[in-house]
């Protein structure tokens, strides 16, 4: 990956776990002079990062600060175009409204809108979706795959299983996925996902997947209304994560499933999302606009609509609703 000078010293600074990096090793490696390799650690360290310089051997990382920013994430990434341009905001009102707008100004496919805290952040059906400073992952990905509307509303399972994948491989949680696309660990919510969509009648310009995970609020950093329901990867696990490491590792699955999707179609990530999903053959009520529905969830199909077997022994396919399991 082509990243920026800053960026790569930085990625080496972690990736050295501890072990000085001489200034003319770093010079010599990147092709500049010794004068730029301190003039970049002088603007990392203004960034929070706290760099020691012990005589005759080299600069070590000592801290990192907790940030969500374009060269901490970079310094973790490994994808060929998700993430390779990233708007980073200290606070924003909504990162799905920034992308939004940036899609329609034709940003690029892969671009990663992402900030330490929304001020207004946007859930399913309209509603709020909390977004506390500095302890959660809030982004909008625009993604520009070769596809028809119809087939749009996949992705949305195909982003469910990519974050619950990333999480499974930096935690020791292992979310289960209730249709279509919350995640939930002990029946509780730790990542919501909205996807909105740009198209033409037929051809998506735009699928803009706005991603929301809990991952280090302690319960009082919950309003007091989604307590009961919500959670976060510190409070199941007990242990911090590196949001940025995070970040990364969901990127860079969202690029491989997406991939496979696109070349192979809905089949292995339907099999993967039911290999997650915590829905299928179970009792659950379905709240839709106009009606609400009760029964046993049979199966999703090859489009992601919900099979609801309803008492009468009618099926019905549920498009869009809150499901109460
Ligand atoms: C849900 O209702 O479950 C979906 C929640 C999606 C929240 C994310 S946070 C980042 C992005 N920006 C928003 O305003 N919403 C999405």
């Amino acid at each position: 990956m082509n990243m920026p000078i800053k960026e790569k010293i930085l990625s080496q600074l972690i990736h050295a776990n501890g072990e000085p990096i001489s200034g003319q090793k770093l010079a010599d490696q990147l092709n500049i002079s010794r004068t730029m390799v301190w003039k970049h650690l002088k603007s990392i360290e203004e960034d929070g990062y706290v760099i020691e310089a012990i005589k005759k051997k080299g600069y070590v990382l000592q801290s990192i600060p907790d940030i969500v920013s374009p060269e901490r994430i970079s310094s973790y990434l490994d994808t060929k175009s998700i993430g390779r341009n990233i708007f980073y905001y200290p606070v924003c009102e909504s990162t799905q409204t920034i992308a939004t707008e940036k899609a329609s100004d034709h940003a690029a496919h892969g671009t990663v809108v992402i900030t330490e805290q929304q001020t207004a952040g946007r859930g399913r059906l309209e509603r709020p979706w909390d977004s506390s400073a500095n302890k959660g992952i809030w982004m909008s990905v625009i993604i520009r795959p070769e596809i028809s509307p119809q087939y749009a509303a996949q992705f949305t399972l195909v982003s469910a299983v990519a974050i619950t994948r990333a999480i499974e491989e930096l935690t020791d949680c292992s979310p289960a996925i209730k249709w279509p696309n919350d995640l939930l660990i002990n029946g509780k919510k730790v990542t919501g996902i909205l996807t909105e969509l740009q198209a033409d009648m037929d051809r998506v310009q735009a699928i803009i997947i706005g991603i929301g995970v809990n991952v280090n609020q302690e319960l009082e950093a919950f309003d007091e209304s989604i307590q009961s329901i919500a959670t976060s990867l510190k409070m199941e696990t007990g242990q911090e994560v590196n949001r940025a490491e995070l970040v990364a590792k969901i990127l860079y699955y969202l690029e491989k499933y997406a991939d496979i999707y696109v070349e192979n179609g809905f089949e292995p990530i339907k099999l993967l999302w039911e290999s997650y999903n915590c829905t299928i053959g179970k009792r659950i009520r379905a709240n839709m606009l106009r009606e609400t529905l009760e029964g046993v969830a049979m199966g999703i199909t090859n489009d992601g609509v919900l099979e609801l077997k309803l008492d009468n022994g009618q099926i019905r396919g549920i498009y869009s609703a809150d499901i109460h399991l």
